[in-house]
């Protein structure tokens, strides 16, 4: 399986630190952000990974990961998106020649998390699998509805809903096969303008091919000033390196 880090957009949420660089190189603790999400993927053997970014300091990543080898990187290629605003899904596109018929373990550049996801990306076969993890916000995320007679099943998405209907929320996680790039080829912005990738995850549902895990351990993004800083406190308390 190989690696798709999505790193673009503004970072508007976290100006003015994000006038100063992209926000996936704003420091947590003793690293750059986007060090986390490389190393959960080579934990999980992954080390074959193309970074999408974005943006006005996309030159800064080359300096920072160079050619990946330090972090445990056999083949790190880089994507340019044109629009950075234009959404997860938009960004993702980028992959599918880098991806080549095989699957893709996708991991958001402003997510942490201390879990090993080895297992998971042994065993995928086809479809989609996300990563679902009990949150206390969860207006601020993708949210999970669940099936009312069979709470194991996950009947749809909803993208940062008014009036959340469970508290699982959708981690910036994910593992597709490679009809995904169909699939984004199908869909349509959002009212916000973006490709989403909760339509994404929604069209894996409607066809019956999409399953879910509980992440273990810690997980947090770091799109804002909160969740950076509750970031910085995990992994400072943890020690680092
Ligand atoms: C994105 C996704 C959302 C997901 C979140 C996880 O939101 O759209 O579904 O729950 O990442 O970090 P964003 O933080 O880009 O607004």
């Amino acid at each position: 399986m190989k690696g798709v880090i999505l790193a673009g957009g503004l970072g508007t949420r976290l100006y003015p630190l994000t006038h100063v660089t992209n926000k996936h190189l704003l420091p947590i603790y003793d690293k750059p952000m986007i060090f986390y999400p490389i190393e959960t993927l080579v934990k999980a053997g992954i080390t074959e990974v193309l970074l999408v970014t974005s943006g006005p300091h996309v030159g800064h990543f080359l300096g920072v990961l160079k050619n990946g080898k330090e972090l445990g990187l056999k083949h790190l290629e880089y994507a340019y998106q044109e629009k950075p605003d234009g959404g997860i899904a938009d960004a993702l596109s980028l992959a599918e020649s880098f991806a080549d018929g095989q699957s893709l373990a996708v991991i958001l550049g402003d997510n942490t998390t201390d879990s090993d996801i080895s297992e998971d990306v042994k065993n995928f076969k086809e479809g989609a699998l996300i990563f679902l993890k009990k949150v206390e916000d969860p207006k601020r995320f993708g949210v999970a509805v669940f099936d009312e007679k069979d709470k194991s099943k996950v009947i749809a998405i909803e993208e940062k809903p008014q009036n959340p209907k469970s508290d699982m929320a959708v981690t910036g996680l994910y593992l597709y096969d490679s009809k995904v790039f169909d699939i984004i080829h199908s869909i349509r912005p959002s009212d916000r303008g973006e490709l989403e990738i909760t339509d994404v995850n929604n069209t894996y549902i409607n066809e019956g091919q999409l399953r879910w895990a509980e992440l273990k351990g810690f997980w947090s993004d770091a799109g804002t000033f909160d969740s950076l800083a509750a970031a910085n406190y995990y992994w400072a308390k943890k020690g680092g390196k």
